[in-house]
C-alpha cells in the first residue's frame, strides 16, 4: 500500500565514512518500498533553518555507498545557538516554519552525541525526528556501536603499524595521538589491535611517570622503542582533578554568573588540553632519555571509503529507519543491537555518553598482555 509521507534528512556534526551509506539504506527503502518522497536538507540544522536542500530520487543514491563523506554536507551548527554574522540566535522557529512549509512528516538526523541532543530540542519544540547513531567515537548511549568507528579503527591501527617501522629503526618512543573525543574507544581499540606499549585513554587518568617507567623497563629488556597511543581526551590524574573540581563547582553554582564562571574554565581547561600530547612526547623523552616523536592522526581517522562492516551497519541502520517511519513512530534512535536493531527514546540518549566502563574485555585483555594503561 502506497504511503503519503515526505521525510527529511540531514547529517550534522563531524563527517565520517558511513554517512553516505546510511542516506543511501535510507532512502532507498523509504523511496522503493515505502514510496515516500524524501528532501535532503544541506549542511546540517542550518540547511533547516536557511531552507537549503536537495530532493533525493533513487538514481542520486546509486553509486554513493563507497564515498566517504556526506552528500548533504554537515556543519556542527545547533538549532538554538546557530552562528549569524557574529552573534549566535536561536532559529528554531525557522525550523519549524521550514517543517511545515515542506508538509515534512519527520526529520531523521544523522549524527553524533551533539546531534542527538540537537534533535531531542527539536522533539521538544514539537517535530517528528528520528536519528541514527554515527561517530568514529563510538561514544552515543544505547547502541552497541555507531558507524564510522570500525573505518576509523581500521585507519588508525594500520597508521599504528607503520609507525612501528620508524620507532623501531631508529630506538625512538612514537607518541600517537588518536581521535575520540572524551572517550577512549578508538584508542584503545586501535592500541590493542596495533600492538602499542602504552595506551592512554580518558577513563584511566594517567601518571606520566608510570607511563616513562614502562618504557624504560622494556628498553631495559632490549626492546629500544615503544609505541604511546594517547586519546585526544586523556588526561593526567592532576588534570582529572581540575576537571572534577570545576565540574562540582558548576553543580554547586548559587546563580548563574558562578555557573557561567566554573563552565568557561572548564572549556579553558578543553581548549588548553588540545596540546597535551606535545607535553606528553617531551615529558616522555625527557624522562626516559630516549628520542621521542609525536605523530598526530587527527582527521585522517575519518576520511574516505567506509569498511564493509560500516556499509553494513549503515545500511541496516538506514533500511530499519525507513521501516520505522512506515510504522509512523516517532521521537527514537535506530540503535545497533548484535546483527539487529532496536529503537531507543531519544531522551534516553540525548546527553549521555558511553564511555569505556573500567571493567571492559578490552581493557582487561590490553592489560593481560602487558600493555600499561598509565595507571599505578
Ligand atoms: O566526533 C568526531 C570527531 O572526529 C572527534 O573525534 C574529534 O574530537 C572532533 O570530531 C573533531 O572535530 P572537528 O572536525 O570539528 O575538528
Amino acid at each position: 500500500m502506497a504511503i503519503d509521507q515526505c521525510i527529511g534528512v540531514l547529517t550534522s556534526g563531524g563527517d565520517c565514512p558511513g554517512l553516505n551509506a546510511a542516506i543511501r539504506g535510507l532512502g532507498k527503502a523509504a523511496i522503493d518500498q515505502f514510496e515516500m518522497s524524501v528532501i535532503g536538507f544541506r549542511d546540517g540544522f542550518r540547511g533547516l533553518v536557511q531552507d537549503r536542500t536537495m530532493r533525493i530520487t533513487s538514481e542520486q543514491l546509486s553509486g554513493i555507498l563507497t564515498d566517504g563523506g556526506t552528500i548533504l554536507g554537515t556543519s556542527r551548527d545547533k538549532p538554538h545557538k546557530m552562528p549569524i554574522g557574529d552573534r549566535t540566535e536561536d532559529m528554531t522557529d525557522a525550523i519549524v516554519e521550514t517543517y511545515e512549509r515542506h508538509g515534512l512528516e519527520v526529520v531523521v538526523c544523522i549524527g553524533g552525541g551533539g546531534t542527538q541532543k540537537n534533535a531531542m530540542r527539536l522533539l521538544e519544540a514539537g517535530l517528528n525526528v528520528v536519528t541514527l547513531p554515527k561517530t568514529i567515537d563510538n561514544d552515543i548511549a544505547e547502541t552497541d556501536v555507531s558507524f564510522g568507528f570500525d573505518t576509523a579503527l581500521q585507519i588508525a591501527t594500520e597508521a599504528i603499524d607503520r609507525l612501528h617501522s620508524t620507532a623501531t629503526s631508529h630506538h625512538r618512543v612514537i607518541v600517537v595521538e588518536l581521535m575520540g573525543h572524551r572517550a577512549g574507544w578508538l584508542a584503545l581499540g586501535a592500541g590493542i589491535a596495533g600492538g602499542a606499549d602504552a595506551i592512554l585513554i580518558p577513563e584511566i587518568p594517567y601518571d606520566a611517570e608510570v607511563v616513562a617507567d614502562a618504557i624504560k623497563l622494556r628498553a631495559k629488556r632490549g626492546h629500544r622503542f615503544s609505541i604511546v597511543a594517547v586519546a585526544e581526551g586523556a588526561v593526567t590524574l592532576d588534570e582529572q582533578a581540575k576537571i572534577e573540581k570545576l565540574v562540582q563547582q558548576k553543580k554547586d553554582a548559587q546563580d548563574k554568573e558562578q555557573k557561567r564562571l566554573a563552565s568557561e574554565e572548564l572549556k579553558k581547561f578543553h581548549e588548553e588540553h588540545v596540546d597535551h600530547t606535545l607535553r606528553l612526547t617531551s615529558q616522555l623523552e625527557a624522562s626516559t632519555g630516549m628520542e621521542s616523536r609525536l605523530t598526530i592522526l587527527g582527521h585522517l581517522q575519518r576520511g574516505g571509503t567506509p569498511s564493509a562492516a560500516d556499509r553494513l551497519l549503515a545500511t541496516r541502520l538506514g533500511a530499519a529507519c525507513a521501516e520505522l517511519l512506515s510504522q509512523r513512530k516517532y521521537g527514537l534512535m535506530v540503535a545497533a543491537r548484535g546483527d539487529s536493531t532496536e529503537t531507543v527514546p531519544l531522551e534516553k540518549v540525548a546527553g549521555f555518553k558511553k564511555l569505556v566502563p573500567l571493567d571492559h574485555p578490552w581493557i582487561t585483555a590490553a592489560r593481560l598482555v602487558g600493555t600499561c594503561m598509565g595507571d599505578r
